[in-house]
């Protein structure tokens, strides 16, 4: 059966990464012989630009159809000054909620050709490997009651609820020990349960779920110490489950010690393994336009999504070793450039990805 895929190239730098990404994925399918069909709509701001709305309905119900999306990234200035409600963000909340994408996966790996970009020093990041898994469609960026208002005395209030209830928990936990029983066999789960009470319903579900996996090893870390350990020693860590907040913060700190965000992809899937592969950075709007973009973070998404969503293990791998490959022959975008190594173009790496990849 051939593979629906909707393509949602999005804006700023969307397009451009999303086009190697697509050079690659169809590659890769080539090689392994999967029949895939690829599908092109918009999101976020372009969607705003071409139907008046950031997801359009069609536009979901074409989501809701296709086995997985691919999305390049959404948002930028030129929609920074429209109504809150139409922001390009706002169709990217809607689409994860309502695909029910509740686990956001966010690797962060570091490939040894690249320990001269990381910031932190080479002994601290070499050989990091861990992976955030996020919740992503409750807490604090969905919760209810939110409302601005103005009190009785004229002073301006505004207020974000952060619910999450045992079920929500309790499926996020299981994707991560799940997980960790194919890597390290180590869930930190991070919270704040020393403040919040969705913090302690958090750990009190999460240690019931612990129980199904004596395997597995559990700690319990406050999200401001995992902050501190995530720079300090980073490689204490396997798998981290975390809050929607939590995770979204938390994951970029992590996407800096691989060398930049340019590198790292993400996987958000529901309970029937559809699932969104993006990259974990946004539309970059300051080099937008200028084909500099580093595509492997979206490559690598699109390894993600024939990994998780196909179970094409095979086809995944060798993605992961094709950009390895041209990192071997030391070619860089402008930010995991370093001395010695030669200065490509997005289209350039993503050639070289394909080379490489046929080749292997
Ligand atoms: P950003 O991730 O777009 O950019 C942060 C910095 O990283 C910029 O200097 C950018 O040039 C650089 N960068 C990002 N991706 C890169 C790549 N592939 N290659 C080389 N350099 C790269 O975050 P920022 O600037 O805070 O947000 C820009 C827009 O993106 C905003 O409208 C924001 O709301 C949106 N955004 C969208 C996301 C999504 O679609 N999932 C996620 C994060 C932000
Ligand atoms: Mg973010």
């Amino acid at each position: 059966m051939s593979k629906q895929i909707l393509v949602l190239p999005g804006d700023g730098i969307g397009p451009e990464i999303i086009a190697e990404a697509v050079k690659v994925l169809q590659a890769a399918s080539e090689k392994y012989d999967l029949k895939v069909e690829l599908e092109y709509d918009e999101l976020g701001g372009a969607a705003y630009d071409k139907y008046g709305t950031p997801l359009a309905d069609e536009t979901l119900e074409r989501a809701r159809r296709a086995d997985a999306v691919l999305l390049g990234a959404v948002g930028g200035p030129k929609w920074d000054t429209i109504d809150p409600a139409l922001r390009p963000e706002r169709g990217l909340l809607k689409i994860r909620s309502q695909l029910e994408l509740f686990a956001n996966l966010r690797p962060a790996l570091l490939y040894p050709q690249l320990a001269e970009a990381s910031t932190l020093k080479p002994e601290v990041v070499a050989g990091l490997d861990i992976l955030i898994v996020r919740e992503l469609t409750g807490g604090i960026y969905f919760g209810q009651p939110r409302e601005r208002r103005v009190l009785d005395n004229g002073e301006r209030q505004a207020y974000d609820t952060l619910p999450y209830s045992e079920s929500e928990i309790r499926r996020i936990a299981v994707v991560g020990f799940d997980l960790a029983r194919l890597r390290n066999r180590k869930v930190c789960s991070v919270d704040k349960a020393n403040v919040l009470a969705s913090s302690q319903l958090w750990r009190e579900v999460v240690e019931e779920v612990a129980k199904d996996y004596p395997d597995v090893e559990l700690s319990h870390m406050y999200v401001d110490n995992a902050a501190m350990q995530l720079v300090r020693a980073p490689k204490q860590f396997d798998v981290i489950i975390t809050d929607n907040m939590f995770g979204d913060i938390l994951s970029d700190q992590a996407s800096m010690l691989t060398g930049s965000i340019g590198m790292l992809p993400s996987a958000s899937l529901n309970q029937r393994n559809q699932g969104m592969y993006e990259p974990s950075h946004g539309s970059a709007p300051d080099i937008a336009g200028q084909g500099i973009a580093n595509p492997l973070a979206t490559i690598l998404s699109a390894s993600m999504m024939l990994r998780y969503t196909f179970s094409e293990a095979a086809a995944a791998d060798a993605i992961e070793q094709a950009v390895s490959r041209v990192l071997d022959q030391g070619l860089r975008t402008g930010d995991i450039m370093a001395a010695g190594c030669q200065k490509v173009s997005t289209a350039e790496m993503g050639d070289a990805v394909v080379a490489a990849l046929k080749n292997l």
